[in-house]
């Protein structure tokens, strides 16, 4: 196992009815900006609750936070969060409006052009408190320091991570998700699915806790996945998806071991150039990229294929095969095209997402920093 340092500073509020513990969550007298997007809360009622729970505190309100959250958008929110001398965030929606928060969040007190803090990897040194009430379980944003912000003018969509960044608190009330559409539950699946693939499937450290926790939370995405898209308002199948998303990617099953995150760089150009949601884009090419790598992933794959896929009995090159494939089935059982002709892309694309890669200086990914250009062109060639 590799030296680790662990530390995850936000305090969850899981179940039920949580929303109304938001007053106790936020400092007494601050100025809250509730963020959101495209109206969602607004229509399954979790912003009246959340209007009712902040009574008696000075509430400002930027909706408007799309998927792959803009740029252009959120700089309107740090405009109006300056003018307003906002005190404390509130994201309220999925991992695009927490992102976009955490960007709001960095760039209010950001002296220079806040776009360096995605473009240049420009140190954040001080960030306005936030929080989260979540209502689509995928990303992990409400208990990580991540953010992935896009600029649409430039078809950029970058990554950036501070710890000033973390909500102080986010609330997990599974009640809030009936409402997803199936298109979003799916994706919010696959996302979690994808992360822990990411963390789980590079090579071995005997870091066994790490590994069987992974597992654990595959397994759980594999079996409660499916009855989500059948019974959206199943609150135990609900709770059992959100709590994985969260613990997929909060940094307890990263910790000591290896990661790889080339599945996610590759996607994040997809979805710059094409559009396409960021879960459509890893499973689109996660299936593809084990197939290409699976020589230097070799020994985790024969793991997954046994532990979590339950394959024992052929020969080794077999079951690798096999676990792969069974990957992208799952993927295609929830709804989700596994291709780029799924989504209209063809073989012209290649070239298009491979200069993104270049102008991005993504050239050394992966768990060995040995994964360029010439594997992301074989890995979405195989992707067509
Ligand atoms: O905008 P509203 O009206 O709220 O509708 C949203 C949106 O259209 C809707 N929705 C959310 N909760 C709902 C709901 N509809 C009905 N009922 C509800 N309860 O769902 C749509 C998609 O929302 P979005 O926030 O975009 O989805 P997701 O949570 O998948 O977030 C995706 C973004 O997160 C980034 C992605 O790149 C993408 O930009 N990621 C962030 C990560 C992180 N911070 O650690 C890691 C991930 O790998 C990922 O890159
Ligand atoms: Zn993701």
């Amino acid at each position: 196992m590799k030296n680790f340092v662990f530390h995850n500073p936000t305090r969850i509020l899981f179940g039920k009815g949580r929303i109304a513990d938001l007053k106790k969550e936020i400092p007494a007298n601050s100025r809250v900006l509730i963020t959101y997007g495209g109206g969602s809360i607004l229509r399954n009622g979790t912003l009246s609750e959340i209007r009712e729970a902040l009574s008696g505190f000075t509430v400002f309100e930027f909706p408007g936070i799309e998927p792959n959250p803009a740029y252009e958008t959120l700089i309107q929110g740090v405009d109006l969060a300056r003018r307003e001398k906002i005190d404390f965030l509130l994201a309220a929606g999925g991992g695009s409006v927490i992102d976009g928060t955490k960007f709001i969040s960095a760039a209010i007190p950001f002296a220079g052009a806040p776009w360096d803090i995605l473009s240049k990897n420009a140190k954040v040194k001080s960030a306005v408190p936030l929080g989260s009430v979540l209502t689509l379980p995928a990303t992990g944003s409400e208990m990580n320091n991540f953010a992935v912000v896009s600029r649409k003018s430039s078809a950029d969509k970058l990554p950036f991570s501070s710890p000033l960044v973390y909500p102080r608190f986010s609330i997990l009330d599974p009640e809030k998700t009936f409402t997803l559409p199936p298109k979003e539950t799916r994706n919010g699946v696959i996302d979690a699915f994808a992360h822990v693939i990411e963390q789980y499937l590079t090579f071995p450290v005997d870091a066994r806790v790490q590994d069987r926790f992974a597992e654990g939370l595959l397994l759980t995405l594999i079996e409660e996945g499916p009855k989500a898209l059948k019974e959206p308002e199943n609150y135990d199948v609900r709770a059992n998806i959100m709590w994985t998303a969260t613990m997929a990617l909060n940094g307890l099953i990263a910790a000591g071991v290896p990661t790889d995150w080339a599945t996610h760089m590759i996607g994040h150009e997809i979805t710059a150039k094409y559009g396409l949601a960021h879960a459509e884009t890893l499973a689109v090419v996660l299936p593809a990229m084990l197939r290409v790598r699976r020589a230097e992933k070799r020994e985790k794959l024969l793991q997954y294929a046994e532990r979590v896929w339950n394959l024992r009995d052929d020969p080794p090159e077999t079951r690798i095969d096999q676990a792969i494939e069974r990957t992208r089935q799952f993927f295609e059982s929830l709804g989700a095209p596994t291709r780029l002709s799924g989504y209209g892309i063809g073989e012209d694309g290649i070239p298009v997402i491979l200069s993104q890669l270049e102008r991005h200086g993504m050239l050394a990914l992966g768990e060995h920093a040995s994964f360029g250009l010439d594997g992301a062109r074989e890995t979405l060639t195989l992707a067509l």
